[in-house]
């Protein structure tokens, strides 16, 4: 029996800020973040929007759809937390008014634990094949104005449903994960900005990607000549871009560019201009790929590799399965993507330092974000969302 991805839904905020804007106000040329890290836009949440409106806007086409009734987990990885208590699934369960009979539990390793999640669900559906789960990554990246971080910032969510005989992508059962103890990017408890040491960050990406990498051959026997597309997490797309010069080269395969373009190009256009989404980062890049491959995948394997800093790496694969275009969201994704609005520098430092309220009051948001749902207002310390939709 074939279990993976049914249905793939994104949404990233309606604002973002023009990398050439960032460029200005930090005195850099824009080539380094147009080239150098390549990328274009950063998605910038505005204060009606945190993880649950993302994730929910992500779902909300699942559930108009009439895909949720079947669900019976639901799992939501995050690295931006918004309570060390309660899981943010339970608010997105809660607007998208699914079924009590549903196990909710909120996940954290990082940008991997979206990896986790999907992995888990699969084993619920080997398990129960007639129920479905929803998987929501939702995150919102962030690092301190003038870091050398402060350009991969980015927000996004991705809902998939998990499924027998998906619609989209059958995941392959076979995988090799990697965990090692490494302080390359981390966020204390009392603090909204990441921490992370960048250049070793990247370095650590690559040793658990070449370990991942090596378990899954060897389960496998497959070389890079499997594979008609990859994946990677995205914390920028040059990144990925590197990853995966790094693996042929540990390999021993000759790639020249624009071969290596044709192998990933597809699955890095939305990133390039929402910036990095943590926990959806990969997802994003699978939704693309799917969306505007001009290419039929059908029957196509694509190489997924997700990096979670701490840190934890996964390399698995999955195959395209026949008729997967018509279950697409990629108008809507695309109508998204076209319709955000630019920030100036000015508004962007007002939204960063906009910060939610800790006290004990009653604070209404005001309305920034156009739907389907809001982060309304905070009263007694208790989040308010709202729905916007009829
Ligand atoms: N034109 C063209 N290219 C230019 C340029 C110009 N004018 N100026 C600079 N560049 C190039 C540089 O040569 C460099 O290219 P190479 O990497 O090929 O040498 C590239 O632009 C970046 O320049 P710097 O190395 O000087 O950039 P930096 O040190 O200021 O920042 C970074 C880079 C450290 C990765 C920083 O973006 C960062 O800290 N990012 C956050 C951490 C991160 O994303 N880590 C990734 C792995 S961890 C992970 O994946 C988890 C996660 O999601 C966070």
């Amino acid at each position: 029996m074939n279990i993976g991805v049914d249905r793939i839904s994104f949404c990233t905020s309606n604002y973002f800020v023009d990398l050439k804007t960032l460029a200005h106000a930090r005195s850099v040329d824009p080539d380094k973040y147009y080239v150098g890290i390549g990328q274009e836009k950063m998605g910038i949440p505005p204060p009606d929007e945190d993880v649950v409106t993302l994730a929910a806007s992500a779902a909300y086409p699942l559930m108009r759809d009439g895909e949720l009734g079947d669900v019976e987990l639901l799992l939501f990885a995050t690295e931006t937390g918004i309570d060390q208590s309660k899981a943010a699934g339970i608010y997105v369960h809660g607007l998208l008014d699914m079924s009590p009979r549903c196990r909710t539990v909120e996940l954290k390793q990082a940008c991997y634990s979206g990896t986790a999640a999907l992995q888990l669900a699969i084993g619920f559906v080997a398990r129960n094949p007639q129920k479905k789960a929803l998987v929501l990554s939702s995150d919102i990246a962030r690092y301190e104005l003038g870091s050398p971080g402060e350009a991969t910032q980015g927000c996004g969510a991705v809902a998939m449903l998990v499924s027998a005989n998906p619609r989209l992508v059958a995941i392959e059962p076979e995988c090799g994960y990697y965990t090692e103890d490494v302080m390359d990017f981390w966020r204390p408890n009392y603090r909204s900005e990441a921490l992370v040491d960048g250049k070793y960050s990247t370095m650590v990406y690559i040793h658990a990607l070449l370990e991942s990498w090596k378990q899954y051959a060897d389960q496998t026997g497959r070389t890079l000549a499997d594979f008609d597309r990859f994946c990677y997490h995205i914390p920028f797309t040059k990144m990925a871009e590197k990853a995966h010069q790094k693996l042929a080269r540990k390999l021993k395969v000759e790639i020249g560019k624009d071969e290596m373009l044709a192998l990933l190009e597809e699955s890095l256009r939305y990133s390039r201009i929402t910036g990095n989404c943590y926990t959806a980062s990969m997802y994003v890049g699978l939704a693309s790929l799917l969306d505007t491959a001009e290419e039929d995948l059908t029957g196509k394997r694509i190489g997924l590799y997700s990096y979670g800093s701490g840190c934890v790496g996964e390399f698995f694969s999955g195959v395209v399965q026949p008729g997967y275009r018509e279950f697409l969201y990629a108008d809507q994704h695309r109508n998204l993507l076209d319709n955000r609005t630019e920030l100036t520098y000015q508004q962007y430092e007002d939204i960063y330092n906009y910060g939610v309220p800790t006290d004990a009051g009653e604070y209404v948001f005001p309305q920034y974000k156009t739907g389907p749902f809001r982060f309304s207002g905070i009263s007694q310390h208790k989040r308010e969302y709202e729905s916007l939709v009829e």
